[in-house]
């Protein structure tokens, strides 16, 4: 099964834990695409969604697909939202912001009553930072400065594209962090907030309600009662 495959059954698992009708956060990536194109086939078939997309993309690719999206502004009365995620650690914690969206993915999660995380197993580690460096939105004000802050907790690399920093759709940079394993994700979460300039960590902190996880063999599901260590995936 390709990887293309494995997000797609991971999208159409989600679709089945959707309730008949309400408001969705839409999250961003290749895989949440995915599951928001399913979407607009329901809602094509005369299923009453609305949505809060997470991303400029997520937006474009919602409106083509026929979904109703509320302002931006807020707030929502959102029944679940579905995203994906770049790592997943056994007690479900996330590393997110690999599409440079995960500020606005942050907001919409803690929006949501119901957060479903869709992913291939290929995102699955024992701690977060084995895999993926933690992506921190910067102001670009003094971004140098809180660059050089950042590298007390790892090396810091300035996101770039095309030759120049990448902007994100909130207007800042971002600084993907290589940590390495994280023994304490909560406490660096919280230390990288107090840093002055730091926007968002792309840190999800106990913020998954449930794990898709698209396997070879089949669909997972995990959920923090649930946890991953008791059937490991890999070693
Ligand atoms: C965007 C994200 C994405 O959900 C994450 O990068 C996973 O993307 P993909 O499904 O393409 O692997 O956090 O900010």
């Amino acid at each position: 099964m390709s990887v293309d495959e494995a997000k797609h059954r991971a999208a159409a698992a989600a679709i089945l834990e959707l309730p008949p009708t309400g408001v969705i956060g839409l999250g961003s990536g290749s895989t949440a695409r995915l599951f928001i194109e399913q979407v607009g086939e329901l809602v094509a078939k005369g299923s009453d969604y609305r949505a809060v997309p997470t991303s400029e993309a997520s937006r474009t690719l919602a409106s083509a697909v026929g979904i109703t999206l509320l302002p931006d502004e807020g707030p929502w009365n959102i029944d679940v939202t579905v995203d994906g995620a770049d790592e997943v650690d056994v007690d479900l914690n996330l590393i997110k912001g690999g599409g440079a969206a995960h500020t606005r993915e942050k907001i919409v999660n803690f929006a949501s009553r119901r957060n479903i995380i869709i992913v291939d197993a290929s995102k699955l580690s024992k701690r977060l930072g084995e895999k993926w460096p933690v992506p921190v939105e910067v102001l670009r004000f003094a971004h140098l400065s809180t660059g050089q802050a950042l590298s007390r907790w790892g090396k810091p690399t300035l996101r770039v594209r095309g030759g120049a920093p990448l902007v994100t759709d909130t207007g800042n940079y971002i600084y993907d962090l290589a940590t390495g394993p994280i023994a304490d994700v909560a406490a660096l979460d919280s230390e990288l907030q107090r840093v002055p300039g730091v926007v968002e960590t792309g840190l999800f902190v106990a913020r998954a309600d449930l794990v898709i996880v698209s396997e070879p063999e089949g669909v997972r599901r995990l959920t923090p009662r649930d946890p991953r260590v008791k059937t490991p995936v890999s070693p």
